[in-house]
């Protein structure tokens, strides 16, 4: 349905013409851009959809789900696989911790969201820079996987969905290095500049995903953005064992994420052709809340707000409603596992489970959780030390309301590869403390005193498994 003319009627658009033409010559100019804006509204667009999970490994099964389950709504909304581009690691599935295997859910009683999904850009191919060649357009930008890519028209429509991990300024990836929200809006004023696009949404499910886009993007891109969270907090993990809401009992592992479920399971409820982009906005606000208490989030909305006044189903399809239709109202209140913690929360939940006879296993996750953890609080203590050295017990200077995280991103990203080289990779849990580094930066300190200080601070670790000469840089 998506290139399709909907509800266009020739006749009325005839009579309308002759009738124009009874007034005064002033009146055809008025005439074209009514033509002009009749075309636009009835949308002879095609709507492309790029989709997004940006980590990997079984603990972290939630994000590919989400994902997933996205595609479902929006192939079953009419839109083609010719224009929906999936960028996932698609390690889970098959994964031998899955309990079902070859089935990916993304809710307790929900189905499978796995079957038919196009595999564009799995493993090693989900990049950053894969990432900004799709939306770009640009076929041969991208390296590897079915170079499939947003080859949008003037008058197309654009949704994007990530899911993952992030930071403040960053987005994770499974791949070295992440993605910078400079870079990112960037690309956003590059294609918007190409005129390849109409209206272009972006829902985005991170931690501290405001900071992604508070100060840094311009109004006037038509690019209409909600972020699971303001640029301060985390964002939630939901449908965890051992909470109120939790998935079948063979699974340890959290199935989705609280706003990107709060928005799905709306978008499976809702008549997309009346519901309007606000209303999902405020609907989604207030579940990803959780009643108002600190296991929640805040919503944001950044960008063209006037673009939440079209309906749902330009962007989305207008799906059947079928499936989960009676999920949505049916939990205000969501069990819920903080963003960061969620990977090594599922891994423990196994370890828990696992019977005798898998002792081996159990053995592993034991040695995994507790390296893991290890290099949790080698990480925190080694900022905490830096941030002494440099800054002593100042903070760097406030931020206003309004403003982007830091102004010289450059900085911020050598602040990152600095730390790393000699402190070992920050991880996607680490990487919380790219405020303490953007801190750095705006209070002026050189790329050079960040040196020193962490030379100082971690000239003795050994580095093994969190080398990032092995594993790569976060930026
Ligand atoms: C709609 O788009 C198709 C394909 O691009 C084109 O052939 C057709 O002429 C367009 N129709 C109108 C009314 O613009
Ligand atoms: C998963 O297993 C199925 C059946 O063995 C196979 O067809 C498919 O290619 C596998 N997928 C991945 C991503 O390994
Ligand atoms: C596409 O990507 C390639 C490789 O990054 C680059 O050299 C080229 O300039 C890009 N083309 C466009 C039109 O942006
Ligand atoms: C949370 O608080 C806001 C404003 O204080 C209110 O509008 C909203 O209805 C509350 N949500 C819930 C679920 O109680
Ligand atoms: C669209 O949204 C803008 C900003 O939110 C609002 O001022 C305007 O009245 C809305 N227009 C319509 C037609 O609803
Ligand atoms: C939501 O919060 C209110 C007031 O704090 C409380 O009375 C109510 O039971 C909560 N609802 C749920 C579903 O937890």
């Amino acid at each position: 349905m998506a290139s399709q003319i909907m509800g266009f009627q020739p006749i009325l658009l005839f009579l309308h013409i002759v009738f124009m033409l009874q007034f005064s010559n002033a009146s055809q100019l008025s005439l074209l851009n009514t033509f002009r804006s009749v075309i636009k509204q009835q949308g002879n667009h095609t709507t492309w959809a790029v989709l997004v999970a940006g980590s990997n490994g079984y603990f972290n099964y939630r994000h590919q789900a989400d994902v997933c389950h996205a595609y479902q709504i929006l192939k079953k909304g009419g839109l083609k696989d010719e224009n929906i581009i999936v960028f996932m690691y698609d390690d889970i599935a098959n994964n031998s911790y899955n309990p079902r295997p070859g089935v990916i859910i993304n809710s307790p009683e929900g189905s499978d969201v796995y079957r038919g999904v196009p595999k564009d850009y799995t493993g090693k191919h989900v990049t950053a820079e894969n990432f900004f060649a799709v939306l770009l357009g640009n076929k041969t930008g991208v390296k590897g996987g079915s170079r499939k890519v947003v080859a949008s028209k003037p008058e197309d429509k654009i949704f994007v969905f990530y899911s993952d991990h992030g930071s403040p300024g960053v987005l994770g990836m499974p791949n070295y290095p992440y993605i910078f929200a400079d870079d990112f809006i960037q690309v956003l004023k590059t294609k918007h500049a190409s005129g390849t696009y109409d209206e272009m949404v972006i829902y985005l499910e991170s931690c501290e995903s405001g900071s992604m886009f508070e100060g840094l993007l311009p109004k006037d891109l038509n690019i209409y953005v909600t972020t699971a969270a303001n640029r301060y907090e985390n964002s939630w993990a939901t449908y965890c064992p051992d909470t109120t809401t939790p998935p079948p009992p063979e699974f340890h592992t959290c199935l989705g994420d609280l706003y990107s479920v709060s928005w799905m399971e709306d978008s499976e409820s809702e008549d997309l052709t009346v519901e309007t982009l606000k209303q999902q906005y405020l609907k989604v606000k207030k579940r990803t809340s959780n009643n108002n208490t600190s296991e929640g989030s805040h919503v944001m909305q950044y960008g063209t707000l006037s673009i939440s006044n079209k309906t749902v189903s330009i962007f989305q399809g207008s799906g059947s409603k079928e499936v989960f239709t009676d999920r949505f109202p049916k939990f205000d209140s969501m069990g819920v596992i903080n963003q960061r913690d969620a990977d090594l929360y599922s891994m423990w939940q196994k370890y828990k489970r696992s019977t005798t006879t898998e002792m081996q296993q159990k053995e592993e996750l034991l040695k995994k959780i507790k390296e893991i953890t290890a290099h949790r609080t080698h990480l925190d203590r080694s900022v905490s030390l830096i941030r002494r050295y440099l800054l002593g017990g100042r903070h760097g200077p406030v931020r206003r309301e309004g403003s982007a995280l830091v102004d010289d991103w450059g900085c911020l990203k050598s602040m990152v590869r600095t730390f790393e080289r000699h402190c070992g990779s920050l991880t996607q849990y680490g990487m919380k403390h790219t405020r303490t580094f953007a801190d750095l930066c705006n209070s002026g300190v050189t790329n050079k005193a960040m040196d020193g200080a962490a030379k100082k601070t971690c000239g003795w670790f050994k580095m093994g498994q969190w080398d990032p000469e092995i594993v790569g840089y976060s930026s």
